[in-house]
């Protein structure tokens, strides 16, 4: 692994100010080709990935959704959504995990590219789910797992340290 990935991972964290720049459409291309080179699965890809840069839509999901009020200065989000019903036996099961691990792909590829991200919550609260849903009017079979505002960071937020001895259960090498 190169020391420039592990950097990238080692020094990823929550961006909650941004400068209110906007994201480029190259960047945002970037950030989707990370999150669909996710793992999944079976490999059933069970992801919809809806992108927004427009003002009145980023504001309109600010008003709606408590914990991401950071949404007002960023240039961008993309909403991470599951799609169950694209396969009976895995992706029905599995969805939420490889849409979690397509979120964790476009927040590094976020942080890599100079940017800063946050994941915030949707599912599995019923009512963002149904305030997401009518506000960028996603089908039924689709489900919003969560909304990721993109921006410029400030600059004011930094990395925690997280690794914990006593997190490890069990050394055995
Ligand atoms: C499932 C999940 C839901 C989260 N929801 C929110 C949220 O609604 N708003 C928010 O500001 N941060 C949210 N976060 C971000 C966490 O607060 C953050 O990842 C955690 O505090 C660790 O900080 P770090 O990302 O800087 O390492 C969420 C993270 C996860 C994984």
């Amino acid at each position: 692994m190169s020391k420039d990935f592990l950097e990238t991972i080692l020094t990823r964290h929550s961006v909650r100010h941004f400068t209110g720049e906007p994201v480029s459409g190259d960047d945002l291309k970037k950030v989707l080709k990370a999150g669909m080179s996710a793992p999944s699965a079976v490999n059933t890809q069970p992801w919809a990935f809806i992108v927004v840069t427009k003002k009145k839509l980023l504001d309109l999901l600010c008003e709606s959704l408590s914990y991401a009020k950071m949404l007002d200065k960023a240039g961008a989000a993309v909403i991470v959504c599951g799609v169950p019903d694209k396969d009976k036996d895995y992706a029905s099961k599995f969805w939420v995990m490889d849409c979690s691990a397509a979120t964790e792909n476009i927040l590094l590829a976020v942080h890599g590219l100079g940017l800063g991200a946050v994941w915030t919550a949707v599912y599995p609260d019923e009512e963002k789910i149904k305030a997401v849903r009518e506000i960028l009017k996603i089908p039924s079979e689709i489900i919003p797992l969560n909304v990721i505002p993109i921006g410029v960071p400030v600059g004011d937020e930094r990395p925690k340290d997280k690794f914990k001895k006593e997190n490890i259960h069990r050394e055995i090498w």
